[in-house]
């Protein structure tokens, strides 16, 4: 049975993964090249932000340490987790840069071990990436061979920032590719020991698991961007309401009622990503992705087509407060944000736009630098702003108030993506703009009308 893993890379994922794997008794060895993740681990603090990390380390403090030394992490347990990062290229694949420098790294070390090990990489890659990418620079620093020696296995996390730990202790099921049945049923072992919910474990060819990770994420953005279609059929038929629609789509199991919230688009570190690279393997082997590029494509027109079609309500000058730069609330993540697009999207259309964040304006600050100016103050967002877009469901927007939006003065817009702010609709001195839902059924009849004659 396996008692001591290494987990390199003490990043968003990593981290909580080290504390997740102590917090199930397991002695967990982190790696990482940058001194200050290691120096916290090993103060007992979290290296990265994340929602309970802190506590989780300091209350698993006795199960986990942290080195700069892969050797070290190597000799001293029987199974490492890789999880470096894989950054984007110009075209959309997943580089190895990272992942080699790692696996070279482990290859060394594990010349230097007796004993069987398991190499287990938990990055996003590419179908064959891990195959053939990285297991030949395994077996030439080693001078072992995968299978007698060393076992080799992807394994994805399907977690979210801001509740890494609680996925990760808590998935759907576990993805697990597999060089061998050796590697598989050690790793599995150590799933069935960390799971809280007993997940069942998905077991399969490396090539297979590297191909459903993407294909997961890819799919949940189809999905999204479904949900975000609907809002706009919604606004065009009487009495129209895409939360009605999804709650029904959502009571047939083959669809189901998650991601189905019509509003604004996808973003975040992974989901974008994960659908362009799969896009980008489909022009590479010849398989027609379009449904992934129509997806993309789609996404990544939202904010200059809300734009455009709201330009009733965006009057030629006005001032305008985007609140939420992060990708999702309780996050200061602002990578592929809608609202950071958003915000572009007006200023490129020559409106003067105040973004606001409680979390990620220091972030959204550099990236907006040349397009809007950026505070983590409502007050300041909101004090001359004659159009506020409520981008994201953070609390402190869904608890906006009629006096707090008007600041004094007599009207104000209010364009409300995800109808958090419903009730502002009856207040004469706002004009509340809620997306997806329909605002004039007299027009929206008289368009449909024509159709039937
Ligand atoms: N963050 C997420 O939500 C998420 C979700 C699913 C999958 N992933 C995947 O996990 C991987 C890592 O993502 P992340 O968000 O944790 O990245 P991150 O940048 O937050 O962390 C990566 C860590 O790896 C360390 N590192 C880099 N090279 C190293 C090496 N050779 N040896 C040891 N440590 C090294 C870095 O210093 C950093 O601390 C990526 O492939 C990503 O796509 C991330």
């Amino acid at each position: 049975m396996i008692n001591t893993v290494s987990v390199i890379g003490l990043g968003k994922l990593g981290g909580s993964m080290a504390a997740g794997l102590a917090s199930r008794g397991l002695n967990v060895i982190g790696v990482d090249v940058n001194r200050q993740a290691v120096d916290a681990i090993n103060a007992g603090r979290a290296p990265v932000q994340e929602t309970g990390l802190d506590e989780m380390i300091a209350a698993n403090r006795e199960r986990i340490r942290a080195t700069l030394s892969t050797e070290e992490a190597v000799l001293g347990s029987d199974l490492s987790f890789v999880i470096v990062p894989t950054p984007s290229d110009e075209r959309g694949a997943f580089t190895l840069q990272y992942a080699r420098y790692a696996f070279k790294a482990l290859g060394q070390a594990m010349h230097k071990k007796m004993g069987y090990h398991v190499i287990v990489l938990t990055s996003t890659v590419l179908p064959g990436a891990t195959r053939h990418g990285l297991l030949p620079i395994l077996e030439h620093e080693s001078g072992k061979k995968c299978g007698p020696d060393f076992g080799l296995c992807y394994n994805p996390e399907f977690i979210a920032l801001g509740s890494v730990i609680r996925d990760f202790l808590n998935p759907d099921f576990y993805l697990l590719g597999e060089s061998d049945s050796r590697a598989g049923d050690l790793l599995e072992q150590v799933h069935h020991r960390v799971s809280q919910n007993n997940a069942p474990v998905k077991r399969m060819s490396l090539e297979n698991a590297e191909l459903a990770k993407i294909a997961v994420n890819s799919y949940v953005t189809m999905k999204i961007s479904f949900a975000n279609m609907l809002a706009d059929f919604c606004e065009h038929i009487p009495g129209g309401d895409v939360d009605v629609i999804s709650d029904a789509l959502g009571m047939d199991k083959r669809i189901g009622r998650k991601y189905l919230t019509g509003g604004f688009g996808f973003g975040g570190p992974c989901f974008p990503r994960d659908n362009v690279a799969l896009n980008f393997m489909g022009r590479q082997l010849d398989v027609n992705s379009s449904l992934l590029e129509a997806n993309d494509d789609y996404n990544r027109g939202l904010s200059k087509r809300y734009v455009d079609k709201l330009q009733t309500h965006l009057p030629k000058g006005a001032n305008v407060a985007v609140l939420g730069l992060a990708y999702k609330p309780l996050s200061h993540v602002i990578e592929e944000s809608p609202g950071i697009y958003l915000c572009r999207a007006l200023s490129e259309a020559g409106y003067r736009v105040v973004g606001h964040d409680n979390l990620a304006a220091p972030h959204a600050e550099m990236e907006l630098k040349m397009s809007a100016l950026v505070t983590d103050s409502l007050d300041e967002a909101l004090k001359d702003a004659d159009v506020v877009l409520v981008a994201t469901t953070d609390k402190s927007y869904t608890e906006l108030t009629a006096e707090v939006l008007l600041h004094g003065r007599d009207k104000v817009t209010v364009i409300d993506f995800w109808r958090c702010l419903k009730s502002l609709g009856e207040d004469p001195r706002i004009t509340y703009v809620p997306i997806g839902l329909c605002r004039d059924d007299d027009a929206t009849s008289a368009k449909l009308k024509p159709l039937w004659m």
